[in-house]
């Protein structure tokens, strides 16, 4: 029946708020609708391909857009916001709620173990959550102790590696230095998670030399795996690629185990951590932790000091800001208003997770708006395309936000504010939405601003280039590395 209607191209979707079809073939596109061996490294270009020649169509098939090949499930590609969030809040263990859509993932779960977090749907995912998401949660790391132990081992271990990298520009004598910052902010931010919050004690020269390269190639391995899993073994064996993924793997596995060493001493955040499970029960999340929290924290912190050495003005207001803050406890973050919303600028303009996967587990009704509503058949691939959401001009540009939709503009949040929009109002999903949301949106949000801040007090930087195309993998990085140039801030308290 279902074979029948795809080669009839029957709109597999029903209700009154229908998506528009994608060809598999047309002239002109900017890539194949699918990824393959020759475009899986451009990612978002695909995704291109899904919202070129859409002029003219109508709201709902405009936005979300399906492809249907004989034979395989249909995909269904929205960056319309009114249907992205009633599917992530429909999104759960209970009966009829969309799944996380493993698909896009299963070269994560080969790496990391499919019992995690991330990558388990249904009871395992409960579980989970239950076990090991509350230590990431705000509850847990606001705690006012809490959060000042960490606050200051974090902004020591920030204000340390940035005093390295001014001594080093100082040294060099010149009062102006290009830098790629990418692999400074990888080290930073990995030797806060597994040093800070995990109670590890990984030297810095390890940490930069051996674990970050390592993590790095594993995450690279990821996506690579996901869509060449039986293709690309033979080839990393001739080349030589085994034996650095395997060195790459071991170093995984130790770092995990450095990670998980401080439970039974009760460091880091292990002190307020309470469960029955065994450390072996841990070992997945711990794994997806590590290298998750690495991959988004860097391409966050990145992805706001691109905007920032392009935006001289933003960076000026910052660093009045910041300037005078010795301590960023929530109260001074909270008024931190122009670093605050250069960060939600940030996700939004370049989010780290640039799309979603959900999959319908049975016939579902989405409820777009009270009167319109979209049918989505079992078995559909859903992306929930944040990207493409997040730059559309129907959704965030001057009309609503004062501001095109594909600028750096942090103060379309205070136009925003003005009008009277509320953060559930307008949502860039930066960190997810509903129950699959974030569980490390605090973690991430305190490391990223502190590292963020500290920088912007320490150094003026700006660029050469206009603004810098994607990379995209697991998450979305600026592709020139972060390549800006540094200039010391005199008087430097
Ligand atoms: C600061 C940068 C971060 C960003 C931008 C970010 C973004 C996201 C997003 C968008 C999701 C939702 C995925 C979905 O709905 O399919 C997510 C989920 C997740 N994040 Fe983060 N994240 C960040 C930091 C962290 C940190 C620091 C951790 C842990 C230490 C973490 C662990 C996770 C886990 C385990 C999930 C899966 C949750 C679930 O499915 O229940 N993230 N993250």
């Amino acid at each position: 029946m279902r074979l029948l209607q795809q080669i009839k191209k029957k709109n597999p979707f029903t209700g009154d708020y229908l998506p528009s079809r994608v060809s598999l073939f047309a002239r002109n596109r900017v890539s194949l609708p699918f990824p393959h061996l020759w475009n899986y490294r451009e990612p978002i270009r695909i995704l291109d391909a899904y919202f070129q020649f859409v002029d003219g169509l109508d709201n709902s098939q405009k936005h979300n857009r399906f492809l249907d090949v004989p034979f395989f499930p249909a995909v269904l590609v929205t960056r319309d916001p009114a249907v992205i969030k009633p599917i992530l809040l429909d999104t759960g263990d209970k009966p009829g709620q969309f799944d996380r859509d493993t698909l896009p993932t299963d070269g994560i779960a080969r790496a990391t173990g499919e019992d995690s977090l991330l990558y388990s749907n249904g009871e395992q995912w409960r579980m989970q959550k239950k076990l090991a998401a509350p230590s990431f949660g705000k509850t847990k790391l606001f705690q006012p102790e809490k959060f000042a132990e960490f606050e200051q081992t974090f902004r020591k271990t920030a204000a340390d590696r940035l005093d390295i990298l001014r001594e080093q520009q100082s040294a060099a004598g010149a009062s102006i230095t290009p830098i790629e910052l990418e692999p400074e902010i990888s080290a930073i931010m990995l030797e806060m998670l597994v040093n800070n919050f995990f109670g590890g004690q990984v030297s810095y020269t390890d940490i930069q030399q051996r674990y970050v390269p390592s993590l790095t190639l594993m995450i690279d391995h990821m996506v690579t795996d996901t869509i060449a899993h039986r293709i690309q073994a033979p080839i990393n064996f001739v080349t030589g690629k085994n034996k650095r993924l395997n060195a790459a793997k071991q170093d995984f596995e130790a770092l995990t185990d450095i990670a998980l060493a401080g439970r039974a001493n009760g460091l880091g955040m292990w002190s307020q951590f309470k469960s029955d499970a065994t450390d072996e029960q841990l070992r997945s999340n711990i794994r997806v932790f590590l290298a998750g929290a690495l991959e988004a924290t860097t391409s966050f912190a990145g992805w706001a000091f691109m905007h920032l050495a392009r935006s001289p003005q933003v960076q000026e207001a910052i660093y009045n800001e910041v300037e005078p803050m010795d301590i960023y406890d929530p109260d001074n973050l909270g008024q931190a208003s122009c670093l605050l919303q250069a960060l939600q600028e940030t996700l939004r303009l370049t989010p780290s997770l640039y799309f979603l996967p959900r999959r319908a587990t049975i016939d579902t009704t989405v409820n777009v708006s009270p009167d319109k509503k979209l049918i989505i058949p079992k078995g559909t691939h859903v992306l929930l395309d944040v990207w493409h959401a997040n730059r559309c001009e129907d959704f965030w540009g001057e009309a609503v936000s004062g501001y095109p939709a594909n600028e750096f503009a942090p103060q379309r949040w205070q136009v925003l504010k003005d009008k009277g929009y509320s953060a559930k109002d307008l949502m860039h999903f930066g960190f997810g939405f509903g129950p699959r949301t974030c569980p490390g949106t605090s973690l991430g949000m305190l490391e990223v601003g502190l590292v963020v801040g500290a920088f912007v007090k320490m150094f003026r930087f700006t660029a050469d280039t206009g603004s810098v195309s994607p990379k995209a993998g697991v998450s979305t990085k600026p592709s020139d590395g972060v390549s800006i140039n540094i200039e010391v801030r005199e008087p430097y308290q």
